[in-house]
């Protein structure tokens, strides 16, 4: 047999082969399971030695003639396949790319860097404290003993557990606890400006309520505070945030454990085509009064607990619902569409992201 014409013949189908398939299939019949080479190979066994000794080195070299060919023959085909697709793939960089969802910041987000904005020029800074309280912080040393009735009227959450003190484990009811974690941080030694927006939770729920909302709570302390700093600085702070002068409000008797005195603030509105427009005196013709927020002097017993001297110290607070705030403002009536996470109310209701929170400028500071 003629190895080397046959190893010239194969060199010449394989370099002939114009893809990749028929170059494959010229593998098979060479060098497959029955291939023609592998056949040859086979036949090494039934030879004399003297016969394998020269036809041994020459069927190899076929072989081996035969696989350099068809690994080069495969890199070509490949790099000219490569080359096909590169020239017939093309970008088109003119074209609009495709629209990324954009997010939006919750108004109640907003509602929130725009308080901050405000009492921060007031000279208040912004505190925080747990939503997983215990009963010590969110009643007891809010002057709501066990016993005391206002501590069932809060419809709290209990966990099962106690705290290592023997306290109940709650999700605070409201705000104010923060005002006890920020008085006595700073020991009962110094005055006091802080808001404390969060998450508050109560069982309850309707049209109106909602299992979790948001409260901002504000308190000051300091030496011969007033509950004139107490008006003056609500009024500022609502002139602020609804962005006109003609906020009015009425200031009404009423009863917290933590306050006292305590005053219910009302703010008046005007009604315009069913909805309520915060400004104006309410008892003018068209206009009403509505509860906005809770407030009064800090109760003895609080600064008492807080660590402070209440002989020397007094004090101002005020708790008030910010999503209520957020829905006045920017007029949205279902206080449940705020925590559906339906994209699209947010679409319509939310911020951009850079929007700058409104105001700020023309507030002045407390004396
Ligand atoms: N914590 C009260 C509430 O949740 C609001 C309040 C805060 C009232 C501070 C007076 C002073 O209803």
């Amino acid at each position: 047999m003629d190895y080397e014409a046959e190893r010239v013949s194969a060199e010449a189908a394989i370099a002939g082969a114009d893809s990749l398939d028929a170059l494959e299939a010229l593998r098979v019949g060479y060098l497959g399971k029955a291939g023609s080479i592998s056949a040859l190979l086979k036949t090494l066994g039934g030879m004399s030695p003297d016969q394998r000794a020269a036809d041994g080195p020459r069927i190899h070299a076929l072989r081996e003639g035969v696989s350099t060919a068809l690994a080069s023959r495969k890199a070509a085909l490949e790099q000219a396949a490569l080359d096909a697709r590169l020239a017939a793939e093309r970008i088109d960089l003119t074209l609009p790319a495709p629209q990324v969802p954009r997010g939006s910041v919750h108004p109640v987000s907003q509602v929130m860097d725009e308080l901050a904005e405000i009492f921060a020029d007031l000279g208040f800074a912004v505190a925080t404290g747990p939503e997983i309280e215990d009963g010590w912080h969110n009643f007891t040393a809010l002057n709501m003993p066990e016993s005391h009735p206002a501590r069932a009227m809060h419809d709290t959450f209990y966990f099962s557990d106690k705290t290592a003190e023997g306290e109940d484990v709650l999700l605070r009811t409201h705000t104010s606890p923060v005002q006890i974690r920020a008085m006595r941080a700073t020991g009962g030694t110094q005055p006091l400006r802080i808001i404390a927006p969060g998450r508050v939770y109560r069982s309850d729920s309707d049209a109106t309520h909602t299992p979790m909302f948001h409260q901002v709570e504000g308190l000051v302390i300091g030496e011969g505070i007033h509950l004139g700093h107490l008006k003056w600085t609500l009024e500022t702070f609502l002139k602020a945030f609804f962005e006109r002068d003609d906020i009015v409000l009425r200031l009404r008797p009423s009863y917290f454990p933590f306050t006292e005195p305590s005053v219910e603030v009302d703010v008046g509105y005007a009604n315009s085509g069913g909805r309520r427009v915060v400004g104006g005196n309410g008892d003018d013709p068209g206009h009403g009064w509505m509860e906005l927020l809770g407030s009064g002097m800090v109760n003895r017993h609080v600064l008492a607990a807080g660590g402070y001297d209440p002989d020397q110290w007094q004090g101002f607070a005020f708790g008030v619902g910010v999503d209520r705030l957020a829905m006045l403002k920017y007029g949205m009536n279902d206080l449940r569409a705020f925590f559906d996470g339906d994209v699209r109310w947010l679409g319509h209701y939310g911020f951009a992201a850079l929007d700058v929170p409104t105001l700020s400028g023309g507030v002045g500071t407390v004396a």
